[in-house]
């Protein structure tokens, strides 16, 4: 288990690869999918507290591990136990994180499959002509068609795992840093035409003033565990990002960079996609479709539409690409120290992650009757349970692990930040996040 000698070139290069991993499908399908069944506002705030509160500490204690180890997650986390006369059981923490991202990528692929399918669908020009109600139907004759959506996942899947084992992940980073700022201005654009709409004024309000009558303990437990999922934190894929950052960067100004524009990429996602909800008469809580029936709608009303949605969902595509290398990236890795070849780790990893999201896929045909947990199908226990409990679990026992386990003077090392700084994020991640964490769990066992 010897250290990684290969460093990002440029302090850039890391932040482009932690915002690639950042932005992807939790922010425009998920976010608005979660707000919307959470009722609105209150979501809304709860998930930005606990950005800051939780994402922030544990997001700088996960790359900091990496950093300070410099080797895959559970390597790292054993030799940084052992060091500090911890115990080496440590290093299944890293497991932990990898069967995480496993139970992620299999959903992911299948969400990441109904994009593809909607690309070419956009550029073919079918939506143009489609009132809403028709959009949302094809959609769900899409959904309960096995064939196209397993066709979907797979083909996705090629394209995540082939990146992974043939390592031109750089490559695709940089295209994905090149093409994100049209991603971002698309949005815009998109919040201009909903600035326009009847539904705009009822949107902001909706999203933007709270009303404690909508919390309840699901939308806290909900908040919390899109706050990790949609900062890929809680399963040590910024760990192993962490490994290669380069000497001298500081890992808060990094990381507080990343979480800002994530938030921003989401709220810009939920002000367009709830101002046509509201112009339309749609409900807002209409599940993991949202995006989907609420985007052509839109882009359907401008013109040149079908060339916006095509771009749209190009740009999604790539975005969402970028996570999903993200998510195989340590699953990979972790064989590959092994003693297993890189294309045949990345061949056994893509088939399970393939097998395992089948299920999902299927969920909203052959098996939408098949329940095995409280009115639960396979793709809702795929997109919660991972989520909600296994993220914010790791993220605990990395947060855990950095301020109370691992030796300071390491860490103050690898945070690249002044002393003051690494105090203050000790006691935050002390004092706040670590007993939040542990509140919010404990009140979702019982
Ligand atoms: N952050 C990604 C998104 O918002 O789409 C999803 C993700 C990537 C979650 C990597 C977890 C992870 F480890
Ligand atoms: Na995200």
């Amino acid at each position: 288990m010897s250290e990684v000698v290969e460093r990002w070139g440029s302090r850039r290069a890391f932040i482009i690869a932690v915002t690639g991993a950042a932005v992807g499908l939790g922010n425009i399908w998920r976010f608005p999918w979660m707000v919307g069944e959470n009722g609105g506002s209150v979501f809304l705030l709860l998930y930005v507290a606990f950005v800051l509160l939780l994402g922030l500490p544990v997001m700088v204690a996960e790359i900091l591990i990496g950093r300070a180890g410099r080797r895959t997650p559970m390597q790292a986390l054993t030799f940084l136990a052992c060091e500090a006369g911890g115990s080496r059981h440590w290093r299944l923490l890293g497991l932990l994180g990898g069967i995480t991202l496993f139970l992620i990528l299999s959903f992911y692929a299948v969400v990441s499959g109904w994009s593809l399918e909607y690309l070419v669908d956009a550029f073919s020009g079918d939506f143009a002509s489609r009132s809403p109600e028709e959009i949302g139907a094809a959609f769900d004759a899409f959904l309960a068609s096995p064939g196209r959506v397993i066709f979907n996942q797979t083909l996705f899947m090629v394209l995540t795992m082939a990146v992974v084992a043939f390592g031109v992940g750089s490559g695709l980073e940089r295209l994905n840093n090149l093409l994100m700022p049209l991603l971002y201005l698309l949005l815009l654009v998109l919040v201009g035409y909903a600035a326009t709409t009847t539904g705009f004024g009822t949107a902001l309000n909706w999203l933007f003033w709270p009303d404690p009558r909508a919390i309840s303990f699901m939308v806290v437990l909900n908040a919390m565990g899109h706050a990790f999922f949609t900062l890929a934190v809680g399963a040590g894929a910024l760990m192993a990002y962490g490994a290669y950052m380069p000497e001298g960067q500081s890992v808060p100004r990094a990381v507080v960079t990343v979480a800002l524009l994530d938030i921003l990429v989401a709220l810009l996602a939920g002000v367009a996609i709830f101002s046509i909800v509201f112009s339309q008469g749609m409900d807002p809580a209409s599940g993991p479709g949202l995006m989907f029936v609420t985007l052509p709608v839109a882009f359907s009303q401008l013109p040149g539409g079908t060339l916006w949605l095509g771009s749209f969902f190009v740009l999604l595509l790539i975005a969402t690409w970028t996570s999903s290398i993200n998510l195989a990236e340590p699953m990979v890795a972790m064989l590959h120290s092994a003693g297993l070849h890189r294309v045949t780790s990345a061949l056994l990893i893509g088939i399970g992650v393939w097998l395992v999201g089948i299920p999902s896929a299927l969920s909203f045909s052959w098996l939408s009757e098949v329940q095995p947990i409280s009115d639960m199908t396979f793709f809702d226990l795929a997109t919660t349970v991972p989520t909600d409990i296994l993220l914010p679990i790791g993220g605990l026992l990395i947060a855990f692990f950095a301020v109370w386990v691992m030796d300071a003077q390491r860490a103050v090392q690898a945070l690249g930040s002044n002393e003051r700084f690494f105090i203050l994020w000790r006691q935050v991640t002390r004092w706040v996040a670590i007993p939040l964490l542990i509140l919010v769990l404990m009140g979702a066992m019982f």
